[in-house]
């Protein structure tokens, strides 16, 4: 059947500022179809042949999308492969030791996700008898569970009408209605949430905020979107006004701080080296690290022996110690940025808690710090 598109006009009705959809279509085809029907075609043919859009497993749908929200597709996938090849079931993830589930997401990042992800497992193995809930409301209950992923659980394993708006469906949503409300602020959330759930198909709600979400990381990219052989190009506003570039708009972010981290990675001649577990709220909890001093600045040689004169690791016995880095490692995190020197600090012996060096490897560590193992090869 063919569908001719009569006109597209905005209009401001009284509950939003902004509304974009006043759209009308003969043939009782109306907007949101046309639209969801463009992404759902264009996602058969070109979407990634990935694990997860193979199950409507909740627990594994929920894993999929805490670790995408970590990083990216590429990076993810083996990260998704492993924790489903040693948790298969909520079940198994919550019978795990905290320590197992931080030690296989290490690299990822940000360990409260995975902190929450094995408290929220507990719960549903423990209080809902293995029960996963179906609903937006019961899901976004759990703990470490957003409205981003209530919707993606609550969508694609139970076909619920709840809009995904990640990264990816701001910058279609922004670029397609031309919308300049920053994506950052209360404003921005609350409408472009308004319009994606305007947006939602009757059916294959699922499959649909996959698709837009598809859409935007391989067609509507960030930069040189492939606008010449976009099956949106008609109607995309920032298209036709030639802005794709400018949109979607984001408030600038506040200032970020620096800090100077010192690891003190001692060496003893019987194998051994300390490694302590942090307790202090944040994104490092229950990880393992090198003793650190943390300092305002960069610290010198001399400085830094003047605390460890302090630290009561040493015993009085004598030391060599060395700078393994150079230059500083620069570690970034949304807020802060960690110039991390660490210090090799050779010695006869070290007091009974220090761990054998040949166990270094069996304790979940920030990846700042994985990959100073990895490097000096321990
Ligand atoms: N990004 C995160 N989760 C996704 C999903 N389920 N489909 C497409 N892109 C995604």
């Amino acid at each position: 059947m063919q569908i001719y598109v009569f006109y597209i006009q905005y209009f401001k009705p009284k509950s939003l500022n902004f509304n974009p959809i006043n759209v009308y279509f003969c043939c009782s085809y109306n907007f949101e179809m046309i639209f969801s029907n463009i992404l759902i075609n264009w996602y058969s043919i070109h979407k990634r042949d990935l694990p997860w859009r193979k199950t409507k497993n909740p627990y594994l749908i929920w894993l999929s999308e805490i670790i995408l929200q970590q990083t990216q597709i590429k990076q993810g996938q083996p990260y998704y492969e492993a924790f489903v090849s040693k948790f298969p079931t909520v079940n198994a993830l919550a019978n795990a030791k905290e320590s197992e589930v931080l030690k296989l997401w290490q690299g990822l990042g940000y360990y409260s996700r995975a902190r929450n992800l094995h408290f929220s497992a507990k719960y549903i193995s423990n209080e809902l008898h293995n029960q996963f809930p179906k609903t937006h409301k019961e899901l976004i209950a759990l703990k470490g569970i957003g409205d981003y992923t209530a919707s993606a659980i609550a969508s694609i394993c139970y076909n619920q009408p709840t809009a995904v708006v990640d990264g990816n469906v701001y910058r279609v949503l922004s670029r397609y209605f031309n919308i300049c409300t920053p994506i950052n602020s209360t404003k921005g959330i609350k409408e472009f949430k308004t319009l994606a759930q305007q947006l939602l198909p009757k059916t294959n709600i699922g499959d649909y905020n996959q698709a837009i979400m598809e859409f935007g990381a391989l067609q509507c990219k960030p930069a040189n979107p492939s606008c010449n052989e976009c099956p949106l190009q008609n109607g995309c506003k920032a298209y036709e006004l030639d802005k794709t570039d400018r949109l979607p708009v984001k408030l600038k972010k506040t200032k970020v701080s620096k800090k100077y981290f010192n690891f003190l990675v001692f060496l003893s001649n019987d194998g051994k080296t300390i490694l302590e577990q942090r307790t202090k709220k944040g994104i490092w909890q229950n990880l393992y690290q090198f003793p650190l001093i943390e300092s305002k600045k960069s610290l010198t040689k001399n400085v830094l022996i003047s605390h460890l004169t302090v630290k009561p690791f040493l015993n009085g016995n004598t030391y060599e110690l060395s700078l393994y880095n150079d230059k500083d490692i620069v570690h970034k995190l949304s807020h802060q940025h960690l110039y991390t020197k660490f210090w090799i600090i050779k010695t006869h012996t070290l007091p009974k808690e220090s761990t054998p060096i040949s166990k270094i490897r069996q304790h979940a560590v920030p990846i700042l710090i994985g990959n100073f193992i990895e490097q000096f090869n321990f």
